[in-house]
């Protein structure tokens, strides 16, 4: 039964639009209405501002995070499940939220809530390789796909020359296909030279 629960929190942790209550609550806005109308931190970064956008990445984050650490809970200490798995659905909750109709946003922000609650390293090495990538291409969708990618080379060499961690490699390699998959239409506007790019970097 503790499964099931525990499975369920993480759904709904993932579940909570941040996005879209942040800027109903506080600025009357959807901005499902707005931008590229994703659910997200980038699209709330250029709707509503740096102050909502730096809110909805910490929360998105943290959603992954929390997800993952669930089992630290005393009450789900005895289920036996990998946190990962936690994270995972997490993840799902965020593309898919049944608070928002089950459109919701791209698995970025909260696939690296759910490697900073499992391997930190990652994390921080994925938040340095966003500025640089970034920096140089100026669009935060390929960054975020870039990041997949690294993500991906550094878990395999990590496995390689460190510790085995099968688990890892495989909610990896299951999280960068959620990203690349949730950027199918960034893809195609990258492609036709239309992706909006950032000005501030
Ligand atoms: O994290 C989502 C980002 O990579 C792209 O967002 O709004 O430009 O489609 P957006």
């Amino acid at each position: 039964m503790n499964i099931v629960i525990i499975l369920l929190l993480a759904y709904l942790l993932g579940s909570i639009p941040s996005a879209l209550w942040i800027g109903k609550i506080f600025y009357k806005t959807d901005i499902r209405k707005h931008g590229s109308g994703n659910l997200g931190a980038t699209n709330t970064f250029r709707t509503l501002g740096v102050k909502a956008g730096l809110i909805v990445s910490i929360l998105d984050i943290l959603k992954g995070t929390a997800a993952t650490l669930l089992p630290l809970i005393p009450f789900f200490s005895v289920t036996d499940i990998h946190p990962l798995i936690l994270g995972v659905v997490a993840v799902v909750g965020h593309m898919y939220p049944i608070f928002a109709n089950f459109k919701g946003g791209k698995a970025v922000a909260t696939s690296g809530g759910v490697l900073l609650a499992y391997h930190w390293p990652i994390f921080i090495l994925m938040l340095v390789s966003f500025f640089i990538v970034l920096k140089l291409s100026k669009m935060v969708s390929f960054t975020s796909m870039v990041l997949g990618i690294i993500g991906l080379v550094y878990t395999t060499l990590y496995n390689v020359f460190y510790k085995i961690d099968i688990p890892l490699l495989v909610v990896i390699i299951l999280l960068t296909s959620f990203v690349l998959y949730r950027h199918r239409a960034n893809i195609v506007r990258i492609k036709a030279g239309t992706e909006p790019k950032v000005k501030w970097l």
